[in-house]
């Protein structure tokens, strides 16, 4: 059982929702935390309260991780601090919903840029320090959504299935040294993960941010190369998309996905742009 005592955990997107509570369960497991993510204030306060909970050091690097140049300035500011990398948990995500066509294109790019551009920076940099090292960890933050393309979130799920790919690719690759790297799919948690946008999930349906960290960081102690952290039922469309061929599949996220009103969903602020489109068109 790998144990998080007096490592060092990046955590990105560590300042709400899936990030704040793998910060949370790391530090309660003791291990010292370095939090990335843009909001530097709410960063700060997450590591104030971590300081004053646990005995670890945490630390915070405030980055825009939508910049190509991120990953590098991250090491960087960890270079500067005189820390090593034992764990990086890539958890940063953000997701467009709604249709692909029609919509600004600006969200679905910075999905690509945050979810797989800064992923992989963070994991060819630090990755190679810890092999090099002859041991670290990898946690990539996929989804249930990478095993299903999911119309009206095609790109989120696209990002998403780029990660389980690459991330299975690359345990293969790191085998026999001493790094092990896992891809984590949770189903829909509850966090602000639809913030700014018109859409939402069931919350009869979501699982606790808390509870998805702790199963995520356990399925990593046990030598698992990939983790579903959510409850069993959240795994079952997983099967289905490997037992039905792909254009069924597709029929049925994105009937779900029509019913779960995301056909018409959109950006907040696009709101006004998408009414003065309707009553143009009536
Ligand atoms: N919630 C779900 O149902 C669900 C299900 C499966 C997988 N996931 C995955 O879980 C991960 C966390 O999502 P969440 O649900 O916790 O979402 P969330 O509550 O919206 O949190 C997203 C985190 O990512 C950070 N982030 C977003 N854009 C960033 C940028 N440009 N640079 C740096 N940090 C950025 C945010 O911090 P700042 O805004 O401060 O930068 C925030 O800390 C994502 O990879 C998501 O795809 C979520």
């Amino acid at each position: 059982m790998h144990d998080y005592t007096h490592t060092t955990a990046l955590v990105t997107g560590a300042s709400k929702g899936l990030g704040e509570a793998y910060a949370r369960e790391l530090a309660s497991r003791g291990a010292h935390l370095i939090l990335v993510a843009r909001s530097a204030d709410a960063l700060h306060a997450l590591a104030g309260q971590l300081r004053a909970a646990h005995s670890v050091r945490v630390d915070v690097i405030a980055a825009d991780l939508s910049d190509r140049r991120a990953p590098r300035t991250v090491v960087d500011a960890v270079d500067e601090l005189g820390l090593d990398v034992d764990l990086l948990v890539n958890n940063a995500g953000v997701g467009a919903v709604g249709p692909f066509l029609g919509r600004p294109l600006e969200p679905t790019l910075q999905s690509v840029d945050v979810n797989v551009t800064a992923l992989i920076g963070l994991v060819h940099l630090l990755g190679a320090r810890m092999v090099e090292r002859g041991h670290g960890g990898i946690v990539n933050v996929a989804s249930t959504a990478a095993f299903q393309p999911m119309p009206y979130q095609a790109g989120y799920a696209a990002t998403k299935a780029f990660v389980l790919s690459f991330t299975e690719a690359l345990a293969e690759e790191v085998r026999g040294t001493g790094v092990r790297v896992m891809a984590a799919h949770p189903g829909a948690t509850a966090t602000g993960f639809f913030d700014g946008t018109t859409a939402s999930m069931n919350p009869k349906s979501t699982d606790s941010p808390a509870d998805v960290a702790a199963g995520t960081l356990d399925d990593f102690a046990r030598g698992r190369s990939l983790s579903f952290p959510g409850r069993a039922s959240q795994r079952a469309g997983v099967w289905a998309s490997r037992l039905l061929p792909r254009t069924t599949v597709a029929r049925l996220t994105g009937s779900l996905n029509r019913k779960a009103g995301f056909a018409e969903a959109a950006d907040v602020g696009e709101l006004g742009e998408l009414d003065s489109i309707a009553s143009r068109e009536k």
